[in-house]
């Protein structure tokens, strides 16, 4: 079959799911993905003839697409911060907004000239919170906690494809943590959907991503955040700093859960759509 039939076959059938410029945007990366084909390739070589193998790879893709697998989850790739992370169905795909996270905690170690801080990614899913600041930063000493062993077998795999030196600990937060060496920082993009929430989620995000890394208990939306702020009350050092990212429809109900005896005042962002979606906090 010629690239050109190929494509617009591919633009067709993803119609329900896509739109024809998300599915082109999605074909585009699969041929960079698949045979390192840049956007231009196309245009320029309509008629080039897909061999029997690039055609399957391809006809694979698209019906997997067509079940709303997301693109990650089939080339087991996903960008973040500007480096590459190997994903599977075991770990979220790391999102754009946390990239934002990643930056506020580099800012201020660099602002408040912290050297060699310590720090803990809690919930640390394929790493990209972890991986991405132990790249950026040499000098952070990083230990990186999840419940799923699978997660954590993701992630390590991420740290040692940047090259990287993570402590990683099998842990779940529910349950105590003798954590012997004082905190700088702690940063945790923990569960943070309620069920309540699950008819606003797209099924490529519900019937694939892992539902431990999405959603809070049914009674208890900031659940997650109540045992991360218990933690940090205990192993932040004094002037130590929390970063949460956040469901900006229960920001009022964590904001209650800080006490003002152990930490300062709250500072939030907003993600690029203008909600709620980081907070800091700084341990007195
Ligand atoms: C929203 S995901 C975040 C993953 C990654 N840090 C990111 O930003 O893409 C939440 C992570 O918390 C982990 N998790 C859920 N419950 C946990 C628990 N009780 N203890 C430790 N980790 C938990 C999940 O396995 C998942 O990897």
């Amino acid at each position: 079959m010629r690239l050109s039939e190929f494509r617009s076959h591919f633009q067709k059938t993803l119609l329900e799911i896509y739109s024809k410029e998300e599915a082109d945007s999605i074909f585009k990366r699969l041929i960079d993905f698949y045979f390192e084909w840049d956007a231009s390739f196309p245009i320029i070589n309509p008629n080039y003839l897909l061999d029997f193998n690039a055609s399957e790879k391809l006809k694979f893709a698209l019906s997997e697409l067509r079940k709303e697998k997301p693109l990650q989850y089939i080339t087991h790739q996903a960008t973040f911060f500007g480096i590459d992370f190997f994903v599977n169905q075991s770990v979220l795909i790391p999102r754009p907004e946390t990239e934002d996270l990643v930056n506020w905690v580099l800012e201020d170690i660099c602002k408040n000239k912290i050297i060699s801080p310590q720090l803990m990614d809690i919930g640390t899913g394929s790493g990209c919170i972890a991986v991405s600041l132990a790249n950026a930063n040499k000098q952070i000493n990083v230990t990186a906690i999840d419940l799923s062993e699978e997660a954590l077998r993701v992630a390590k795999k991420n740290a040692k494809k940047h090259r990287v030196k993570i402590d990683f600990i099998k842990h779940d937060i529910q349950s105590l943590f003798h954590w012997k060496n004082p905190l700088d920082i702690i940063v945790s993009n923990p569960p943070y959907v309620h069920p309540n929430e699950k008819k606003e989620i797209s099924p490529n995000v519900l019937n694939y991503e892992p539902h431990m890394a999405i959603f809070t208990p049914e009674n208890d939306p900031v659940y997650y955040y109540r045992l991360i702020i218990n933690f940090a009350s205990a192993v932040l050092k004094s002037g130590g700093s929390l970063y949460l990212e956040i469901n900006p429809k229960y920001l009022k109900l964590l904001k209650s859960n800080f006490s003002d005896d152990t930490f300062g005042e709250i500072e939030v962002r907003n993600d690029i759509f203008g909600k709620s979606r980081m907070l800091k906090v700084i341990k007195k």
